[in-house]
């Protein structure tokens, strides 16, 4: 087997959310080789600084591509894609995928004309979104609102944990709430974690909301930017963590039910 064939894809991300990306691509990519890394120690990146996020995120995808020679790197994280996507790209020589809000596929989805998007208070912010929503929305009103209650929901969920779903319903208050609110029939879920609370989010914005997030379409750039390349696992994929390992408790079933090894510190 080539060192080549066995040169992993890294996923990033500031916590679990990134393996909404990692089940697209593992189905996209049986045979890739993938180590998704969280940085629990930096978690949420959605309540930082975008110097904060930035440092973070150049730093430690930095370190990561030296110890780990991925063939590519994907920042499987809203947040730290919309500020700190360009830096990485400057600084590393490998091919950089980041999440990009999927407002496009929404305008062509949408036909009430209100499509909603929920991210990270970091992430609604960005020019990056007004970018977005200027070159795809295609006319349509985009309405967006922070819900960083949400990650903390999706972290415990997929630890097994009890979480309180009052954040969730009260998002979908809030958005409904605004000028046109209760016009929204297409969703935009803006952070990576988000998916994770697909059920509880259909039930707070009801069966005419459709949730749209980018996973599979992340998924799709990977497996064309790889085309054609060797690729073979002679391990489990590896879970990589900042922080303490005790982080990573509670998430053995949510790790081994993906084929995961047991959790490394960085
Ligand atoms: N999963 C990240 C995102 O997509 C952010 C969660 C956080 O660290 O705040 O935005």
């Amino acid at each position: 087997m080539s060192a080549q064939a066995l040169s992993p894809i890294l996923l990033f991300d500031s916590g679990v959310g990134g393996l909404t990306v990692y089940d697209a691509l593992r189905a996209a990519l049986p045979d890739a080789p993938i180590i998704y890394a969280a940085d629990f120690a930096g978690l949420p990146y959605g309540t930082k600084s975008e110097a904060e996020v930035a440092a973070r995120v150049a730093g430690l995808l930095g370190r990561m591509s030296e110890r780990f020679a991925p063939r590519l790197a994907c920042i499987a994280c809203n947040t730290a894609s919309t500020i700190a996507l360009g830096m990485v790209r400057e600084v590393l020589e490998i091919p950089i995928v980041g999440t990009v809000p999927a407002i496009k596929p929404a305008a062509g989805l949408t036909r009430s004309g209100a499509i909603g998007l929920i991210g990270t208070q970091a992430t609604v912010r960005q020019a990056y979104i007004d970018d977005l929503e200027a070159r795809f929305a295609n006319g349509n009103r985009l309405l967006r609102i922070a819900a960083p209650g949400l990650v903390r929901c999706a972290e415990a969920k997929l630890r097994g944990k009890p979480y309180d779903t009052s954040a969730i319903a009260e998002a979908a208050e809030r958005l409904r709430a605004m000028p046109g609110g209760d016009e929204i029939d297409t969703l935009v879920l803006a952070c990576t974690h988000f998916p994770l609370l697909a059920e509880e989010l259909a039930a707070a914005f009801g069966p005419d909301v459709a949730l749209i997030d980018g996973a599979k379409g992340i998924a799709a750039r990977i497996a064309e930017l790889t085309q054609g390349q060797a690729m073979a696992k002679d391990r489990a994929d590896r879970f990589v963590i900042t922080g303490p390992i005790e982080a990573a408790h509670g998430l053995e079933q949510a790790l081994s039910s993906r084929g995961f090894g047991v959790p490394e510190l960085f």
